[in-house]
């Protein structure tokens, strides 16, 4: 696996891919590698022959600066990770050459960024936006994988993608859990060993609303009983929940109270002391 340190270093790597005839996969990361960052790299693997991985804590879509400086960061153990997985290049930059000085231009997808957790995370997705564009331009790939977990994230991937033409395969994967049904998350190492068991609610709470539809319900019930089986988590605080139609997160057409008719996408977010987790279900009736 090459190690690149500089956009120079990385374009040389994808260059000598394409030189070989070969296609590429992009997998973006922040780091704090974990099993679903490796699905991410395998679902790449099995379409391209090359696949290329970044590593980089975005600062511009941190909200809080204590956020980004608690964000762990685990680099020999990732750059180990990376190896066994396969990747064939990973570029690890300076924050300072992704932004530098001077540097004025935004991506943003004006209404998909600022709704749902986009209300409450003013900015969060126009950096995301900014960054992964950045990291598209300098790796150039024929695709790019993006976990489903992150399920506003990757609508709004998509989204830019589409709209700025810019001839990537954007790739949605889905969640991998822990085996007690914890969506994988780089911010699960910092919950406590009580959070850690508290944080099932979540998963609990999507089968629970799937339960619910199967059974007829409607998608206030679906929400009612989400946030019932949250209130019964005294350590779980739930700051998020959206029932949405699904790619669009558009409101639902259908009326509240009648069975669910159409596709739905649930996203929840809740806060287990400092750390602040997400998940999200697609449920079709
Ligand atoms: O999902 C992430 O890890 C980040 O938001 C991404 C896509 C790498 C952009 O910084």
């Amino acid at each position: 696996m090459q190690l690149c340190r500089s956009i120079a270093a990385i374009r040389d790597a994808v260059a000598g891919f394409r030189a070989e005839g070969h296609s590429v996969g992009l997998v973006t990361t922040m780091g704090a590698l974990h099993d679903g960052h490796m699905s991410l790299i395998a679902a790449a693997k099995r379409d391209h022959a090359r696949v290329v991985a970044t590593i980089f804590v975005n600062p511009t879509q941190f909200g809080d600066p204590a956020d980004l400086d608690n964000y762990p960061r685990t680099e020999a153990a990732d750059l180990a990770m990376l190896e066994a997985a396969g990747c064939d290049a990973v570029l690890i930059p300076r924050a300072d050459e992704i932004y530098p000085e001077g540097c004025e231009t935004i991506v943003e997808t004006q209404n998909l960024a600022v709704r749902l957790h986009g209300a409450v995370r003013p900015g969060h997705f126009r950096g995301v936006a900014t960054v992964v564009t950045k990291l598209f331009n300098i790796t150039r790939p024929d695709a790019a994988y993006f976990g489903e977990k992150d399920y506003q994230q990757l609508q709004v991937i998509r989204r830019m993608t589409r709209d700025l033409h810019m001839g990537i395969e954007i790739h949605g994967v889905p969640t991998l859990r822990e085996a007690d049904g914890l969506a994988m998350s780089s911010r699960n190492v910092r919950l406590t060993p009580e959070d850690r068991i508290a944080a099932l609610c979540l998963s609990r709470a999507l089968d629970r609303a799937e339960r619910v539809a199967a059974e007829g319900g409607s998608p206030r019930s679906i929400d009612d009983a989400i946030r019932a089986c949250l209130a019964d988590e005294p350590r779980a605080t739930l700051t998020g929940l959206d029932i949405v139609a699904p790619e669009s997160l558009a409101p639902l057409r259908q009326a509240p109270d009648a069975p669910l008719s159409e596709p739905i996408a649930i996203m929840i977010s809740a806060q287990f002391g400092e750390v602040l987790l997400i998940d999200q279900r697609e449920i079709t009736p």
